[in-house]
């Protein structure tokens, strides 16, 4: 009997379903199918571990381990001296693993708004450094420093009055950190706040689904930068919001066009410091202009500051949210690109009256942000080590800039023209006459390079072709034959319909 239940364990072996995973895995999926489908009941004894080890041809170590596992399972129950038997096993233990597991269509089972973000595919960010992808530069980033502090908060958090860390947190986020911020935006961005108007959220995509469900409802205008943010985009369509798109031009959003092309619009989208993704700046008087706008339509100004630390030609404008003073402006930073994107932590600047709700609202989505990497966020500020690392990367950056600049002159200015930077990570750079944007990124993909393009940051059926580069993540001698490649690429493919061409005029 227990020579036969070996074999058949055997040929269960052989025929698992799952052929990479380790023996003992493979091992113990055998056993449970040779229960389920019935070939051994309660009480029947297994073979033993030596017979069954010497029969499959497995170490004994193998067969002991998926027994403990099963036992620890309780599919089966070993007893000393006298082997190891079939448990009585709980209903609902045994899910016969024959049948299939019917994954159900989502077109059938989706909301309309489910629907409707399968298919925009969401707004996925770039996970690796490659030539043009958006990101700061990782390798830069002090993490011994980071490592030291926390190890230092975490040897706080270790004392029992202390262990709150491990707990639930405050929804607005740690104190400390808010303080830290505060102390940050009123020396550095001319934002006026005290730390009780700040919530620390994990993203700036966060704030923006916030935003949206808060202040604004389903069928609500909202005017957006044209050519504009996607991830914003995103967020704002999936609350239900009407997108009015506002031209920008060399000085960021037009505001005159506001009234006519948002005549209804409850709130406007800018990101003035550094326009996404033309890099242009909102211009004092335009700044001024939105906040008259906002006074006389009761709207609300989102101010998304997202990369405004890295500003390598002049000193960078004061934030529209310290020019207002009648409340209408939620001034959104982030630390994705002024740190490292893997942190997940940003902030929300709010007018006093609407904390409450958005404290409110954070603790429906996930509550609050991880204490720990905030505590080592805020000794990290507090400590001096984030103006020092901004003014560090600053000057790195700017010198990539400029490299990335001269290098695209090099290679790349017979394809498209470049608009020149004042900060951030990225630079628009728009196609010369007759060049297909689809086309340039296709040919780009061939030679192993992935070009982002400007088109689809359009919500109107007027749109301008062209790349948007990242230049800040990788050094420039790999940003420049990233160039030197896609330039031979695209030359040659000019070649090649140069002379296809001729051939024509000549048939
Ligand atoms: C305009 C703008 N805002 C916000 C973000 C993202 O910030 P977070 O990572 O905090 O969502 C980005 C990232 O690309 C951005 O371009």
């Amino acid at each position: 009997m227990r020579r036969k239940t070996a074999l058949k364990l055997i040929t269960f072996l052989d025929q698992n379903q799952a052929p990479g995973a380790p023996l003992t895995v493979r091992l113990q999926n055998a056993i449970r199918r040779l229960i389920a489908e019935g070939h051994v009941r309660e009480g029947d004894r297994l073979p033993s571990s030596r017979l069954l080890a010497s029969e499959a041809k497995l170490a004994r170590d193998t067969v002991e381990s998926a027994y403990q596992q099963l036992e620890a399972e309780g599919y089966i129950e070993r007893r000393l001296g006298s082997g190891s038997f079939v448990a009585a096993i709980e209903p609902g233990l045994l899910a016969s693993p024959r049948k299939p597991y019917i994954s159900p269509k989502p077109e059938a089972v989706l909301s309309r708004r489910g629907k409707e973000i399968a298919q925009s595919g969401g707004a996925p960010d770039h996970r690796d450094a490659h030539p043009f992808v958006i990101l700061p530069d990782i390798q830069q980033f002090p993490l011994e420093t980071w490592r030291k502090l926390t190890a230092r908060v975490l040897a706080d958090h270790r004392q029992a009055s202390a262990r709150e860390a491990l707990l639930y947190a405050e929804p607005m986020g740690r104190a400390d950190l808010r303080q830290e911020i505060a102390a940050y935006l009123a020396a550095h961005r001319g934002v006026q706040c005290t730390a009780d108007r700040i919530v620390v959220l994990n993203s700036s995509q966060q704030a923006l689904g916030l935003i949206a469900t808060l202040l604004l409802d389903a069928g609500d205008s909202l005017a957006m930068e044209e050519p504009g943010f996607h991830g914003a985009r995103l967020a704002f369509r999936n609350a239900g919001l009407n997108l009015a798109p506002v031209p920008v031009d060399a000085e960021g959003l037009i505001g005159d066009a506001l009234p006519s092309a948002a005549l209804e619009a409850r709130a406007v989208y800018v990101t003035p410091s550094h326009q996404y993704p033309t890099g242009a700046t909102l211009s004092l008087e335009r700044r001024l202009g939105l906040i008259r706008w906002a006074e006389a339509t009761n709207g609300w100004i989102i101010e998304d500051d997202y990369d405004s630390e890295y500003r390598y030609d002049s000193r960078p404008i004061a934030a529209i949210q310290g020019l207002d003073h009648a409340g209408r402006v939620l001034y959104l930073g982030t630390f994705s690109k002024v740190l490292f994107p893997g942190i997940r932590l940003a902030y929300i600047v709010l007018p006093e009256s609407l904390v409450p709700a958005f404290v409110a609202g954070r603790t429906l989505i996930d509550g609050h942000t991880a204490p720990i990497a905030q505590a080592v966020l805020a000794a990290f500020m507090r400590e001096g080590h984030f103006t020092a690392y901004i003014r560090r990367m600053r000057e790195l950056y700017r010198a990539r800039r400029d490299n990335f600049l001269e290098a695209f002159d090099r290679h790349l200015s017979p394809f498209a023209d470049p608009v020149h930077p004042a900060g951030g990570l990225h630079m628009a750079a728009y196609l010369r006459e007759g060049l297909d944007e689809a086309e340039t990124v296709r040919i780009a993909a061939a030679a192993g390079i992935e070009l982002p393009t400007l088109s689809r940051l359009y919500l109107g059926k007027q749109k301008r072709a062209g790349w948007l580069l990242g230049f800040a993540a990788l050094d420039p001698h790999r940003a420049e034959s990233a160039m030197r490649q896609l330039s031979h690429a695209l030359s040659r493919q000019a070649g090649a319909e140069h002379g296809r061409r001729r051939q024509q005029r000549n048939a």
